[in-house]
């Protein structure tokens, strides 16, 4: 899978995608990342990529001219199955939407900053507007991070054991049981003696009560879907 990440401040996010996860995703070629600098595409001579807003509201607005060539140009190589702009007032993000998305061949996501986007560009070449929740950030590097990070991560071969990423809280809109590792003993805090006990079905029981417990307690919202 491919994912092409728009944005005016590259080194937000660049140090994040070659870490960890998704750094390793990308070295065994199961995802690649690719990361534009919106800057390279403007036809100002000071890399302008905003300008003030008609109407006299207070802010800059991201210009057209930039956005546009660089989706022409990408789309100029390849077909895009969607090309998403983050926006605290885009559809949720969530679970099924990482799914959804990590079934995709290829992406683009374009990071919105300052006050917001030329609204043509939303009207005419973005396919789908994007929060990651209720609260508004600088800007959607860090909307576009969280979503590669919880795509790429369910694309099979990204986590070494295979179960791991399904076994997410969230994937059947259940919370996950707590863990534990060694020493059983710490301190005198006590790991769950059933996890100790070596008995596989009860083990796996004994996890899917804790999942529906927390779930209930913590979230119980989920249980309605
Ligand atoms: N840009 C600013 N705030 C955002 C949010 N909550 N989600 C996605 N993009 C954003």
């Amino acid at each position: 899978m491919r994912i092409d990440i728009l944005t005016v401040i590259p080194e937000l996010i660049e140090g994040f995608m070659n870490e960890s996860i998704i750094g390793r995703a990308q070295k065994k070629g199961i995802a690649e990342i690719h990361i534009h600098n919106l800057r390279d595409y403007s036809t100002d001579r000071h890399r302008k990529v905003d300008d003030y807003p008609f109407g006299g509201f207070a802010g800059m607005v991201m210009k057209c001219q930039p956005i546009d060539d660089c989706i022409s140009a990408l789309k100029a190589e390849r077909d895009y199955d969607e090309i998403i702009f983050t926006t605290p007032d885009g559809q949720q993000f969530d679970q099924p939407m990482a799914n959804e998305l990590s079934l995709k061949k290829n992406i683009i996501i374009l990071c919105g900053h300052y006050k917001g986007v030329d609204y043509r560009i939303r009207e005419h070449l973005i396919t789908r507007e994007v929060s990651i929740g209720d609260f508004v950030l600088t800007g959607g590097e860090l909307a576009a991070a969280c979503m590669t990070d919880a795509i790429v991560r369910v694309l099979p071969g990204a986590i070494g054991d295979e179960q791991s990423a399904l076994s997410d809280s969230f994937q059947d809109n259940l919370l996950a049981a707590p863990v534990y590792t060694r020493p059983a003993d710490y301190k005198g805090w006590q790991v769950p003696e059933i996890l100790l006990s070596g008995h596989e079905a009860k083990i796996k029981d004994w996890e899917l009560q804790q999942a529906l417990e927390r779930t209930q307690r913590l979230r119980p919202d989920l249980l309605d879907h």
